[in-house]
């Protein structure tokens, strides 16, 4: 029997896929975007080699030295393609409003006229990698799967690590399971006999991150990097899973979940939101500071966080990743060791900087040697020394240069992080980034006060996402730039789930929100952060416990400064003050915010938050 072929392509899918939907996708896909050939990723450790291989012939990756970073690779990006852009992402339901005022919407008839031409021929000359992965432990009830579809040998490869990739998946979807339907392409088709003229082929004009959310599907154009590309995560794992979550009585959250355990044995686990580049990696892996000894933090996970309510009214948490596609400036074995730790071996670094002996280097590792080095070949391949960096401004690294890493490298990784059951949340935790106005710590009194507290985040920007940064923007429950819908109803959602949950007799989590970045007068961070986030991590468990009292302040319950434990930190009452203080004037700036923010969601905002409000700006005026 012959191989089915469309003009001339080899168009059959390997013996071990039998699923007839997936078949026949691929088959049409195919037919749209004409790649030159097709690739059945089969997740095994060759196959990564390999494509590791030939992304060094193509100039893609560059080797790192083996005996520095054994099975590492460094890619530099185009420099027009750094980070996520929130500006061309699109969620494009039938009715405007269930897009809601924060996100950027389009019919989906009219985007899907707007791409059929971008997507035609768009993968001529490349190879069309069929890369199928789970979100979660393969054939766990909380699991989804995906099957992207990319002309990047780059996102089959990070793929590889940051989900389980892989001929197992094709085993979950059998002949007639489902999965989410995720299209990808750089948008940089190639003519008859044209090479790449670049090593990051990518497209600086056109790009679209665009959702289809009541069918489910991603389809993604121009651009390689990060979020943008690697569709499980935010495109799968946070804006169609939400909606999921919405439709089916679940959360899919932008939360890190770590697990917290007492010198007795006693375990908690913790989901924390904060904004992109705002320290969920960090946390997530926190070594608690001396004065803690017998403590343990162990990660189940460091970005996304899949949430879904038992029938005791528990809440169990699982992450749907399988590794962390972390931010590197900053990274040194002061602030994170279990970070650093990871990245010893078998790592994918982009936009970092490269040392003479083949090793690689970032913004923040001078804290570890002590010096700087003395010569590097920074992100954008030009040589770099401190005198030109004094001189020039120029970072070695981009501010978002990232990592990819198997979670499986993480010397503190849980021993439940890959349990299908997932582990039951007995806290969240929101925090922002802001250099003024918002306490280190405070406790909400009650479920809907949390949920005030997280809708009305605010945070400054970072470079995780194009565009302006250090602007205090909105971004509730750290997920602003990740929701499949409508952000009232998605706060509806949260209130919902918490009556449900308090209706069943059953104990809902504690909700906290933190602050690590209140700034002194000379712009210096108060808040010594990374480890010492232990000092307040301890304080909520007290909290849960019963054994801190806390004190009731217009923002909820804050510590007193001796339920802290200070022990190994010169950190004094003043210093305290510094970081808790509550500035009434501030205070009633930022109200005025909260009052537009909800002003331009007012369309299906919950009244309870209204409420809220009101409850505290009596408190304030008290
Ligand atoms: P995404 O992957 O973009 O979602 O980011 P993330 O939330 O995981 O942030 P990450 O932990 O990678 O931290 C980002 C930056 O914040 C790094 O430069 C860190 O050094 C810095 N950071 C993390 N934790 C702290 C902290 O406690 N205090 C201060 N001052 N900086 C921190
Ligand atoms: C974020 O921006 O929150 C990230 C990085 O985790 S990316 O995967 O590029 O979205
Ligand atoms: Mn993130």
């Amino acid at each position: 029997m012959n191989a089915p072929t469309l003009q001339g392509l080899n168009i059959q899918a390997p013996a071990y896929v039998k699923n007839a939907k997936l078949i026949a996708w691929v088959a049409e896909m195919a037919a749209l975007c004409k790649p030159a050939k097709i690739h059945w990723c089969d997740g095994s450790q060759e196959e990564y080699d390999q494509l590791c291989q030939q992304l060094v012939d193509a100039g893609t990756f560059k080797k790192l030295n083996p005996a520095k970073r054994p099975g590492s690779y460094l890619a530099c990006s185009d420099p027009s393609d750094v980070a996520r852009v929130e500006d061309r992402t699109f969620i494009c339901s039938e009715k405007k409003e269930d897009a809601g005022p924060t996100n950027n919407w389009m019919a989906p008839n009219e985007m899907r006229a707007t791409l059929q031409p971008l997507f035609d021929g768009c993968m001529a000359g490349r190879t069309m990698y069929v890369v199928p992965f789970s979100m979660g432990p393969l054939g766990s009830p909380i699991a989804h799967v995906g099957v992207e579809l990319s002309d990047s040998a780059y996102v089959a490869a990070n793929m590889k690590i940051m989900t389980r990739m892989g001929r197992a998946v094709y085993d979950v979807i059998g002949t007639d399971g489902d999965f989410v339907p995720c299209m990808h392409t750089v948008g940089a088709p190639l003519a008859a006999g044209q090479k790449d003229a670049t090593s990051w082929p990518c497209n600086a004009k056109t790009k679209y991150i665009v959702h289809y959310p009541e069918t489910r599907e991603i389809w993604s154009y121009g651009s390689g990097y990060g979020g943008n590309a690697l569709l499980g995560k935010k495109c799968l794992a946070l804006r169609i899973a939400s909606k999921m979550g919405k439709d089916q009585g679940w959360l899919a959250e932008h939360m890190l979940i770590l697990g917290v355990t007492s010198p007795a044995g006693k375990k908690y686990h913790v989901a924390a939101a904060f904004p992109s580049a705002c320290g969920k990696t960090n946390f997530s892996m926190l070594v608690p500071p001396q004065a803690f000894d017998g403590w343990k933090v162990t990660t189940i996970g460091d970005d996304i966080a899949w949430i879904k309510p038992q029938a005791d009214g528990s809440l169990r948490a699982i992450n749907p990743e399988a590794g962390y596609f972390g931010v590197a400036p900053g990274t040194n074995h002061h602030t994170n060791p279990n970070c650093m730790a990871s990245l010893d071996k078998n790592v994918i670094f982009t936009n970092v900087a490269l040392t003479d002996d083949g090793d690689v280097w970032w913004e923040g590792m001078e804290k570890d040697t002590g010096v700087m080095p003395a010569h590097l070949i920074d992100w954008q391949g030009q040589d770099w020394t401190p005198q030109i960096a004094k001189d020039t401004g120029a970072k070695a690294a981009h501010p978002n240069a990232r990592f990819t890493v198997a979670a499986t490298n993480n010397p503190a990784l849980d021993a439940a992080w890959d349990d299908p059951a997932g582990v039951k949340i007995d806290a969240f935790i929101f925090g922002g980034r802001r250099s003024t106005t918002v306490p280190l710590v405070t406790e909400a009194r009650n479920w809907t006060e949390g949920v005030y507290m997280a809708a009305t985040m605010g945070s400054e920007t970072t470079a995780a996402a194009f565009g302006a940064q250090g602007v205090v923007r909105r971004d509730p429950f750290a997920m602003l730039p990740f929701m499949g819908y409508n952000m009232s109803h998605y706060f509806q959602h949260w209130l919902d789930l918490g009556a449900r949950i308090s209706a069943q007799g059953a104990q809902l989590p504690r909700i906290f929100t933190t602050n690590w970045f209140r700034k002194n007068a000379e712009g210096k961070f108060v808040w010594p952060g990374y480890g010492d986030n232990m000092r307040v991590l301890k304080w909520m468990i007290d909290r849960i416990e019963g054994s801190a009292q806390g004190h009731e302040t217009a923002f909820g319950i804050a510590p007193q400064y001796a339920e802290i434990n200070w022990t190994g930190l010169e950190f004094t009452p003043a210093q305290f003050d510094s970081v808790t203080s509550i500035d009434k004037a501030a205070w009633a700036e930022e109200l005025k915010l909260h009052t537009a923010h909800f002003e331009q969601l007012a369309q299906g905002l919950p009244q309870e938050l209204l409420a809220t409000k009101a409850l505290l700006e009596k408190r304030l005026a008290a």
